[in-house]
């Protein structure tokens, strides 16, 4: 039973006593998840405007500034003319998309690389879309020939091609510019899911080159997910860019009880925090400090796959993005020592590995720490 008869002082020392046993960022528990501890700046922005409402733009004129200038200091970013939302994460900018693409083509069939994110396959389960998967190759990566052949197939009824760019399993960065150049005798929109590799891709060329194009440069491009929540800000924290007025207007829909007659995104009430701790993140890291975090982390990345190599473990690829999947025997058995430990790594759905998601608070003492549990654990259980 609940003791409903707590002062506010005794409550938040028992949410405090609560928070402390659940796992923690920055003694580097956390070590699977894509989110991360945010800088209390971030939470003291959040927290200035939690009461008011981005979907009430004539009474908190600010706070809608807010996210005007965050969406088009994103959309800057990638090329694109500044339309779009602040939204809850990257499952709600994933369905806002798909809906948005049905209701501009009407279409019915989304197709998309096996590696799409659960909140595409859920997207097209509430918006009666088919989903049409293609194959990855060997290298984990989407068979582009396999993908236009779907594409050519399904042309005139599809509403959206989806490509990732910093997959789930694998922080893979999908060629949506190599799709687009090699299957160009059809029509068709893409949207790009770059809730986890939107705010680390662009910024890292200097160490990984090839990086593909994604973004409004090419012309199909419709649509971009981009999480803040994944690299720096506080839960929940995502942004869907649209390439255009008439993408945007599609996710308006009449609210005649207030004041502006409508209200943008599929939320109702629409926490002005989000706008505040994106604005600030923007405003105190810029172009720069974005850099030097993503490139500090695929720095880390590739240090830990590097000492895992050095352990006899098998890293799957050498990150692009911060995440690093690795090959356990005995995964079941592997992962609930790990998480006794208090080492919370997450499984993948490639078979027998293991993921860890380099977020800012996984440092290299953090990981050298891990390889050194990890060591012992597969010592232990003679996997
Ligand atoms: C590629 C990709 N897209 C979308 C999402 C969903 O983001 P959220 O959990 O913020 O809804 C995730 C989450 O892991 C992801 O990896």
């Amino acid at each position: 039973m609940i003791n409903t008869s707590l002062k506010p002082d005794e409550v938040l020392e028992e949410l405090r006593r609560l928070r402390l046993s659940d796992p923690s960022y920055l003694d580097g528990e956390v070590l699977g998840s894509m989110s991360t501890e945010a800088p209390q700046y971030l939470v003291k922005a959040y927290e200035l405007f939690i009461n008011t409402n981005l979907n009430d733009p004539k009474l908190f004129k600010n706070t809608y500034m807010l996210e005007r200038e965050c969406i088009s200091w994103l959309s800057n970013l990638f090329h694109g003319s500044g339309y779009g939302f602040l939204t809850y994460g990257g499952s709600e900018s994933n369905i806002t998309a798909l809906y948005i693409l049905r209701e501009y083509t009407g279409g019915e069939v989304v197709v998309a690389p096996a590696s799409a994110h659960v909140s595409i396959r859920k997207a097209c389960k509430l918006l009666k879309l088919r989903l049409v998967e293609s194959p990855l190759n060997d290298r984990f990566t989407p068979d582009i020939n396999a993908l236009c052949d779907l594409i050519a197939k399904h042309e005139a009824k599809l509403a959206c091609v989806v490509m990732t760019a910093g997959t789930t399993d694998l922080g893979i960065v999908e060629p949506v510019d190599r799709l687009i150049s090699s299957c160009c005798d059809f029509r068709y929109l893409v949207h790009v899911d770059a809730a986890y590799g939107g705010l680390i891709a662009p910024f890292i060329n200097d160490l990984s080159p090839n990086m593909p194009v994604f973004d409004f440069r090419l012309s199909n491009v419709c649509s971009i997910t981009v999480d803040l929540h994944k690299v720096v800000a506080p839960i929940p924290c995502s942004a869907l860019l649209l390439r255009s007025k008439d993408l945007e207007e599609l996710a308006y829909f009449n609210a005649p009880y207030m004041p502006l007659g409508f209200q943008r995104t599929l939320l109702g009430t629409r926490c002005g925090g989000i706008a505040a701790a994106a604005w600030a993140a923007i405003k105190v890291l810029g172009i720069n400090g974005f850099k030097e975090l993503a490139m500090d982390l695929v720095r880390r990345a590739r240090y830990l796959s590097s000492k895992l190599r050095a352990l006899g473990v098998e890293v799957i690829k050498d990150p692009e993005l911060p995440i690093v999947t690795f090959k356990v025997p005995n995964r079941e058995l592997v992962l609930n020592r790990l998480w006794d430990l208090r080492k919370y790594v997450y499984p993948t759905s490639i078979p027998s590995t293991i993921r860890v998601v380099v977020g800012p608070h996984v440092t290299y003492r953090v990981i050298d720490d891990f390889i050194e549990v990890l060591a012992n654990v597969l010592r232990e259980l003679g996997v």
